[in-house]
């Protein structure tokens, strides 16, 4: 199936890593001219370096400062004169029991994994309002479909993104605009795709042992964890014409670890 996303502009934040990473490289696979909007430059450029020259363009964004967000939209807008879709890819969490978890690290999940989203989806939602299209797919989470354990002010997070985005797609499903949310299970990054020395690609390192995630594993109906590439494609079709009758809608791509 043609996804029809050839020239298509898109965002994805997050894109220097694991997932975004791969979704980065899964827009560009498709013809599409992709953004990458992170604080980690060292790590966007050297996505940009894995597609063709001038496919992938790295743009350093602070996903949880609106000044930095803007200034991005901007700049895809004056520079690509459009901004077709959006991938909230950003996040951070690290896995402690909600009695044991000190607050600066709730403070940090919530200022990334929802005023990331709120941010992004605000700032980009002028220009796609003005041009009558959008496309925004955000990624959540499991944990905020089911409530997980270590992960309480995270679960609530992406619990938000999941309600947020049916809230807007109300709202905006007039313009041609659609949101909808992927929710991976657990998707352990690896370090020559996330820069970053772990199995883990972000802080959960200390967390996600070979061990842990072979345990990890039995709890999924399909037996094992997620890789990036099983998420891609579904943020494709979700980001393309050929969802154009889809909005407000919530997959869990996550080998059957939860069936909501
Ligand atoms: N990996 C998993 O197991 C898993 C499971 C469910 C959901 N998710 C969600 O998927 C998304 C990606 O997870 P991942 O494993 O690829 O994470 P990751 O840590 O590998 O990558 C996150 C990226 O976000 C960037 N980032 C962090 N703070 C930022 C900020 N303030 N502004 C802009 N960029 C920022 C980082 O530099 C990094 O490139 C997150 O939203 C996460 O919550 C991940």
């Amino acid at each position: 199936m043609d996804l029809g996303l050839t020239g298509r502009v898109v965002i994805v934040t997050g894109g220097a890593s694991n997932l975004g990473r791969a979704i980065t490289l899964g827009f560009a696979a498709e013809g599409a001219r992709v953004v990458i909007a992170d604080v980690d430059d060292a790590q966007s450029k050297k996505v940009a370096g894995e597609a063709p020259s001038g496919t992938i363009v790295a743009r350093h964004t602070d996903v949880t400062d609106w000044e930095s967000v803007k200034s991005t939209v901007e700049f895809v807008k004056s520079s690509m004169g459009a901004v077709d879709v959006l991938v909230n890819c950003a996040g951070w969490t690290i896995d402690r029991l909600f009695l044991e978890k000190p607050r600066d690290e709730w403070e940090r999940e919530i200022a990334i994994d929802m005023w990331g989203f709120i941010n992004c989806t605000r700032a980009v939602l002028d220009v796609m309002v003005e041009r009558r299209y959008g496309r925004i797919v955000s990624i959540g989470s499991d944990a905020g479909r089911m409530g997980e354990w270590r992960e309480a002010v995270y679960s609530g997070t992406k619990a938000g993104v999941i309600a947020m985005s049916k809230a807007i797609a109300r709202e905006v499903g007039k313009y041609g605009i659609t949101l909808n949310v992927v929710c991976p299970g657990l998707t352990p990054g690896k370090p020559e795709t996330s820069g970053r020395e772990s199995v883990w690609s972000g802080d959960q390192a200390a967390n996600f042992t070979g061990e842990v995630l072979e345990k990890a594993a039995k709890a999924y109906p399909l037996r094992r964890v997620g890789t990036p590439e099983d998420v891609v494609p579904a943020v494709l079709l979700l980001a393309s014409d050929r969802a154009s009758y889809i909005t407000g809608q919530t997959l869990s791509v996550s080998g059957g670890y939860t069936m909501i």
